[in-house]
């Protein structure tokens, strides 16, 4: 029989895995990407986190949970933000008992056929995994060529202003140990858009989690729409910056303490 987790072990962490994926006006995708999840992994649970999508995604949603008790919903109000959907998914997770809490988007970016890679490096013994498409063997396909600019600069803006030795930090494909979850002040975080992503990665590195990188194939969604705005860039850019600042603010002033 083949085995139910990827390391084909019941008392192996990914064995108890929640898949989070958030939802904005994803009706043609949420379908799609929960039957590939689970013909990958039919063992896995998930998480739809909708905010109110106009566009029917909640109740669409809704169906497939009636259909199958291993898919759950979450409906939220209004359109908060990725890093806001997350967290409310989070919580809900570490309120039953998951061991490992996954981070993927409805779209089919990131092809559920590639997460055994990142839960058997959970189940190796990392607390993060970082789906990564800069690492060598992992790539983007049919991003259009501003966006791939837009990502690189800002990974190599975050390594550089937070001095982290991270290649994919800006990316969504993670699987976190429910330790990590636990261990970070999940109140504390502000950040609204993508730089949610940053703001975890560098808490997680900064709390002395493992931290591991598996190169994954980015594809670009086929159906719908990125939520991506300028906003979000902004945000993102504004927040590392502060974050980078602080934390060489900080070293400085320990360096001077001592002297
Ligand atoms: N609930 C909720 N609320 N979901 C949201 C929101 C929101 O405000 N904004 C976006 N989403 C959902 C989308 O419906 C999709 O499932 C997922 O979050 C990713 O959104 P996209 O709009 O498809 O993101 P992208 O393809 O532009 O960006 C990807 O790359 C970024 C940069 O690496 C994502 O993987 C991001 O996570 C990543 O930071
Ligand atoms: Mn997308």
């Amino acid at each position: 029989m083949a085995s139910a987790t990827p390391a084909g072990n019941d008392s192996a962490p990914s064995a108890r895995t929640l898949v989070i994926i958030p939802t904005y006006n994803e009706r043609d995708n949420i379908g799609r990407i929960v039957e590939r999840l689970h013909a990958a992994l039919p063992r896995t649970d998930v998480l739809i986190v909708d905010d109110g999508s106009p566009d029917g995604t909640g109740a669409i949603a809704d169906g497939l949970a009636e259909a199958d008790d291993r898919i759950h919903v979450m409906h939220r109000t209004e359109k908060n933000g990725l890093g806001a959907a997350y967290i409310a998914g989070f919580r809900w997770g570490l309120g039953r008992d998951y061991t490992v809490l996954v981070e993927m988007d409805a779209d089919g970016s990131h092809a559920p056929e590639q997460l055994h890679l990142l839960l058997e490096r959970v189940d190796a013994g990392a607390d993060l995994v970082l789906g990564s498409r800069y690492v060598p063997g992992g790539t983007v396909v049919n991003w259009p060529w501003h966006r791939e600019v837009l990502s690189r600069g800002g990974n190599i803006y975050s390594r550089l202003a937070l001095g982290v030795k991270v290649s994919d930090i800006t990316g969504g494909y993670r699987a976190y140990r429910r330790e990590v979850l636990e261990a970070l002040d999940l109140d504390a975080i502000a950040s609204h858009g993508y730089c949610f992503q940053v703001d975890l990665a560098w808490r997680t590195l900064q709390a002395g989690f493992a931290v591991a990188e598996v190169p994954i194939t980015f594809t670009e969604r086929e159906i719908g729409e990125s939520k991506m705005s300028g906003n979000i860039v902004q945000e993102a850019l504004l927040r590392v910056t502060l974050w980078g600042l602080r934390s060489r603010y900080e070293r400085v002033r320990a360096l001077l303490r001592r002297s």
